[in-house]
């Protein structure tokens, strides 16, 4: 009798198993190695480091301040975060657990051993995701943000769906490109000056995009920031889209 017990409860574990393979395979999808590689990663980290390093501390300030994050409790993931400076500069100004979810693991040792110099290792996770299917649950985090992913997302309709679906109603997205309206515009210059022209796109188009992917997906509550502080005219500053999750 135990033995046919056991047999039972062994073939309910293996279709359990299966069962979660099928669901994991289905939100994991690997991603193109060619694409998502350890050089690739190193490269970013490097820029991070080198060109974009005053980006970040800035762009952190402003969306806890923006979006009233100081005193909120629960999880943010900061999407395709790669190295993870924004999430580091994020975590000395919240209470916020963060998720570093990006398509390339290679950042991730890089990212927990800063955390860990930093003193943030316990406030911090990182997990392989794929912008157009997100590993997490409906209604899971408290707040979404992205920095100088959205370009590369293959889909971008689905991918801004992924995000609605997974931010708790009542909450925020803020995603985008390209800097906060506080950098100084002389920081701003010069990092454009560095990036020369690979990172030139059309901002007007970008924010054409954004709008029609809010209509397809019915969200009603959206604004597109275009940040143009004082002399900063002629430096393409980027585009964010905040996003709202109503109360359910
Ligand atoms: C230009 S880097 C920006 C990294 C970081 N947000 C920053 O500002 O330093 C783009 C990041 O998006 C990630 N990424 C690209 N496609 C992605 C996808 N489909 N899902 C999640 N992350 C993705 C890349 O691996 C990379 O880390």
């Amino acid at each position: 009798m135990i033995g046919i017990l056991r047999s039972f409860y062994l073939l309910a574990l293996v279709l359990l198993l299966c069962f979660a393979g099928c669901v994991t395979v289905k939100h994991t999808p690997s991603p193109p190695r060619e694409r998502y590689t350890e050089a690739n990663a190193l490269g970013m980290i490097r820029t991070s480091r080198g060109t974009l390093a005053p980006v970040y501390a800035p762009l952190a300030e402003q969306i806890v301040t923006d979006l009233n994050l100081r005193e909120k409790e629960g999880v943010g993931i900061d999407l395709g975060s790669g190295p993870g400076t924004l999430i580091l500069e994020l975590c000395r100004h919240t209470r916020l657990h963060w998720i570093n979810a990006d398509i390339n693991p290679h950042f991730f040792p890089y990212f927990y051993e800063q955390a860990q110099q930093r003193g943030f290792g316990h406030r911090v996770s990182a997990v392989f995701a794929d912008a157009c299917a997100l590993p997490f649950r409906d209604n899971y985090a408290d707040v979404i943000v992205s920095r100088g992913s959205f370009p590369f997302w293959q889909d971008k309709r689905r991918a801004f769906g992924e995000i609605y679906r997974v931010l708790k109603p009542g909450d925020v997205a803020y995603i985008g490109r390209g800097f906060s309206r506080n950098l100084p515009v002389a920081t701003a210059k010069k990092i454009r000056g560095k990036q020369g022209r690979k990172m030139k796109y059309d901002v007007d188009k970008a924010a054409n995009e954004l709008r029609q992917i809010m209509k397809v997906l019915q969200i009603k509550e959206w604004e597109i920031h275009r940040p143009n502080p004082p002399g900063g005219d002629n430096v393409n500053y980027g585009l964010w889209i905040e996003f709202h999750k109503p109360k359910s």
